[in-house]
């Protein structure tokens, strides 16, 4: 069988982020005693749906999980390896956000397992944090990465860059110091406004304009000619790496490999024994997961069989993210039964794709707008 990534969904924060659609939710008080048999009951379930098979990397992601006790995290681990085998180098990776509370246990989530820490920095500049509803200082931002660093081998954040009124030098300047700290990870987000967020109203209302495509897309030249020179690969559309310090989790979806999603809300994508691949979506209410998982022993709202036709498409939504060639030669069905082939060609004639052969590859023009270039390559499957 094939090896498997895990992921955890911690759903809860201190205060929901205006920009923020992920499942996240503020909550006064948690009983983190019945979300550990939540987990454990979930993880032995997912075991018999998997089989015996090698765990490549574990993901914490949120929500805030740097808000989880340690001692949770460490049950989860703990509990995961009695069920899976450990690959020796396994990445176990935990989003934090950088407020100094939390920068104080990244030690004791190290002594948990966890060897990768991301953060969410956002921004350097304290009334760009202010603007994005952050609870940290720039100062606690500093603090987290230097802590993480002196705590982990591998350390990436996350800032928000193309907001309102950023100039082409001002990012230049973040993005400078971002890279000084010299960390072999780093991931990028132009910002987005998400359909039911509270920056969504605000800027349905006019409250603040977003740079022009245009200003967008120098932006992002900006980011891809500024990390190459210090030698970070946008091997991502958004996520930049040194070389072999991509994260593993990550290319797992991009590479729609297998993974279970554990948590509310959480998404799987598992091969089983059949060869069928299904879909699995965990219920999104914190509250019906739990007691779904306590009352009826699983946490899955939804299990579907996924076509071929249908695995195909996620294979592409997925590959052509990825700044490597993508191979349609290796998709489970002939790829001109969704391919829509005249727009092919006009995508590759207008500088959107490369194309040789069966190979295809988003060009840096193509990844400036890549759902809308997907669509069209993807007329009707999708
Ligand atoms: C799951 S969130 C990280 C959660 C973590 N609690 C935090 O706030 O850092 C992953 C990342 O997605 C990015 N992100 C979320 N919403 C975004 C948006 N609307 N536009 C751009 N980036 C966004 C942020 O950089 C965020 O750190
Ligand atoms: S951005 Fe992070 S901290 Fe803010 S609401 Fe979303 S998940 Fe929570």
């Amino acid at each position: 069988m094939e090896n498997l990534a895990l992921y955890i969904h911690w759903p809860f924060c201190r205060s929901k982020c205006p920009y923020c659609d992920f499942n996240s939710h503020v909550r006064n008080q948690i009983d983190v005693v019945q979300w550990y048999q939540g987990f454990r009951r979930e993880l032995t379930r997912t075991r018999q749906v998997t089989g015996p098979r090698k765990i490549t990397s574990i993901f914490f992601g949120g929500g805030t999980p740097s808000l989880m006790p340690p001692e949770l995290v460490e049950d989860i681990l703990e509990t995961a390896s009695e069920l899976w085998e450990f690959i020796p180098d396994i990445e176990i990776t935990l989003e934090a956000n950088p407020t100094s509370v939390e920068a104080d246990k990244f030690s004791q989530l190290a002594q948990a397992g966890v060897n990768r820490l991301s953060i969410g920095v956002q921004s350097f500049n304290a009334d760009a944090l202010h603007f994005l509803g952050r609870q940290h200082s720039p100062g606690e931002a500093i603090h987290a990465i230097e802590t993480a660093q002196r705590t982990v081998n591998r350390v990436t954040f996350d800032l928000i860059y193309a907001r309102p009124h950023q100039t082409i030098d001002q990012w230049q300047q973040e993005l400078t110091q971002a890279l000084s700290f010299g960390t072999s990870h780093l991931s990028l987000y132009q910002l987005t406004i998400e359909p039911g967020t509270a920056f969504a109203t605000q800027y349905k209302r006019g409250d603040f304009q977003l740079p022009q495509e245009e200003e967008g897309a120098t932006l992002y030249e900006t980011t891809l000619d500024l990390t190459h020179r210090y030698g970070l690969k946008a091997y991502e559309v958004s996520n930049y790496a040194q070389n072999g310090q991509e994260s593993r989790h990550n290319l797992t979806y991009w590479r729609y490999q297998d993974y279970a999603g554990i948590g509310p809300g959480a998404h799987g994508r598992l091969t089983l024994s059949s060869g069928e691949k299904m879909a699995t979506k965990q219920y999104r209410a914190p509250e019906t997961w739990l007691t779904q998982v306590l009352q009826t022993g699983s946490g899955d709202d939804e299990i579907v069989a996924l076509t071929q036709e249908e695995q195909a498409v996620e294979k592409i939504l997925m590959g052509l993210r990825l700044n490597e060639p993508f191979d349609l030669s290796k998709l489970p069905v002939a790829w001109e039964t969704i391919i829509h082939l005249p727009k092919l060609t006009l995508l590759t004639n207008e500088g959107f794709l490369d194309h040789t052969g069966s190979q295809i590859q988003a060009t840096l023009k193509g990844r400036l707008c890549l759902n809308a270039v997907l669509s069209t390559l993807l007329q009707p499957a999708i």
